[in-house]
């Protein structure tokens, strides 16, 4: 069972790698689930819109997470209710719309969960994140409810997601971060069986800032006249992560880090 999982897609230059690319990395890398974070996936840089989430499930992708961007976009709060595909981090407030976590057949006919959570260290005020899924663990488990479980951690600091990789190590067959946009080279599996990358990096423009226009951020910086940050409008790289996941334990026999195109190379 062969899990691609994709970084952050930042503005119509990711979304349009996405498009090209992923049919052609899907065969070529023998893939049988595909999920990719969204959050950044709109004209703006910020949030997702209906057609774009349509779009990429209609060129392969099987789950969409996100993150803190995630309200962005103002029909996302509606669409979201009725599109079990797009998920949000589970421990945001309980009031808001959408689900924290989906579990989706896989073409092979494998039961796949998916669940986003929001790092709780530099990011916006959401619930504890090691005792959401703590309660997560204690009601589902691996083999039981689903044949895999795939968790995109989306956090600024890498030491809360390695402490969310190990904590899940054996209990999920994937644990990926997202938010930085930045790969890490640590692509490996835990001591349990779990594979696990501290940040599978974004699908965007690297000759930019994190995926907005570069000039525009540096003046931001320098406190010039600036406008709002902007995708940047290069080539995209598509950045992620590959695991191989065993039917029978669920849990990885292999992992590597996925980069492709775009002016990032492995
Ligand atoms: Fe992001
Ligand atoms: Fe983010």
């Amino acid at each position: 069972m062969r899990i691609l999982f994709l970084g952050d897609v930042v503005g119509p230059t990711g979304c349009s790698a996405i498009k090209q690319e992923l049919p052609k990395i899907l065969r070529k890398e023998n893939i049988d689930f595909t999920i990719v974070n969204g959050e950044n996936a709109a004209d703006e840089g910020v949030g997702i819109t209906q057609n774009i989430v349509d779009e990429f499930l209609s060129c392969g992708v099987d789950v969409v997470t996100s993150g803190n961007h995630i309200w962005n976009q103002k029909e996302t709060q509606e669409f979201i209710t009725t599109q079990p595909r797009l998920i949000r981090p589970l421990n945001m407030n309980k009031s808001m719309p959408g689900k924290g976590f989906t579990i989706i057949k896989s073409k092979n006919g494998m039961k796949v969960c998916v669940l986003n959570i929001m790092g709780n260290v530099f990011m916006k005020k959401c619930d504890d994140m090691f005792i959401v899924l703590d309660n997560f663990l204690s009601n589902n488990s691996l083999k039981n409810d689903y044949d895999c479980l795939v968790v995109d951690v989306h956090g600024e600091i890498t030491s809360e997601k390695m402490a969310a990789g190990h904590f899940l190590d054996g209990k999920a067959s994937l644990v990926v971060g997202t938010h930085t946009h930045v790969p890490t080279n640590d692509a490996r599996i835990l001591n349990k069986g779990t594979a696990y990358q501290t940040d599978a990096g974004m699908c965007g423009d690297y000759n930019s800032v994190i995926g907005m226009d570069k000039e525009n951020s540096i003046k931001r910086f320098l406190k010039q006249s600036s406008e709002k940050h902007f995708p940047s409008k290069g080539k995209s790289s598509i950045c992620g992560v590959i695991a191989e996941i065993s039917k029978e334990t669920g849990l990885a026999n292999k992992v590597k880090s996925f980069i492709h195109g775009g002016s990032l190379r492995a």
